[in-house]
């Protein structure tokens, strides 16, 4: 499974990308405007730390502008993927931004047909949001099945990546990956609960301390 971060804050991605863990980033308006900085300052310096897909979302909301605005944020590196809302207006943009070879992240998907059109429209990745259908009482994962199962049965036509999106726990990230979801995109303090565990810590804890009675060292030997 490949990970992505759902961050624009620099500093979190480029001490996450220092575990060689991280594949691609993803960000979104939201995540931009936290930063306060500038939506394409922050974009280059991204796509200059990660070198898989950076997810960069158009404002726009009509096909024309989507298409122009995702062609100025593909031109930043070469490494932008555009994320386009999953409306109809999306779905075209999707499909004349990819036939340009770009990378398209339909994203706001929240059901199984959205997702089936997105694949159809040609999206290099597909987003659904669990998180946000969990908050309303639907199942997020449920979601993330009924997507792999559909995509399974047309692996020659419909080649798009089920990217995991609006993860909230760890547990999201374990169920995503039994399910088969190519990527999750992980918010930064998910990343790092993902690699803690109270035993662990006692654990090494524990070893280091009956190490230390031993007197010995291992690096001068
Ligand atoms: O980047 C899109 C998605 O991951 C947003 O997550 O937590 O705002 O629902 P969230």
């Amino acid at each position: 499974m490949k990970f992505f971060i759902d961050s624009a804050d620099i500093g979190e991605i480029r001490e996450l990308s220092d575990t060689g863990l991280v594949d691609g980033v993803t960000t979104n308006p939201t995540l931009v405007a936290r930063t306060g900085r500038d939506f394409f300052e922050v974009l280059d310096e991204i796509c200059a730390v990660v070198s898989g897909p950076v997810s960069a979302e158009v404002a726009a909301t009509d096909v024309d502008n989507m298409v122009t605005e995702g062609r100025a944020l593909a031109a930043r590196a070469k490494n932008v993927a555009v994320k386009v809302p999953l409306t109809w207006d999306g779905l075209k943009a999707c499909r004349a931004l990819t036939q340009a070879g770009i990378a398209v992240n339909v994203t706001l998907c929240f059901s199984p047909a959205q997702a089936l059109l997105a694949a159809k429209a040609g999206a290099r990745f597909i987003s659904p949001f669990v998180g946000r259908l969990d908050d309303i009482g639907h199942s997020g994962m449920t979601l993330i099945a009924e997507i792999r199962e559909i995509l399974d049965n047309y692996p020659d036509t419909l080649k798009s990546e089920i990217l995991a999106a609006s993860i909230r726990n760890p547990l999201h990230v374990i169920e995503a990956a039994k399910l088969g979801a190519e990527i999750a995109t992980i918010p930064p303090n998910v990343m790092r609960q993902l690699a803690s565990h109270a035993l662990t810590d006692k654990g090494l804890g524990d070893f280091l301390a009956d190490w230390n009675k031993t007197g010995q060292t291992i690096a001068d030997r």
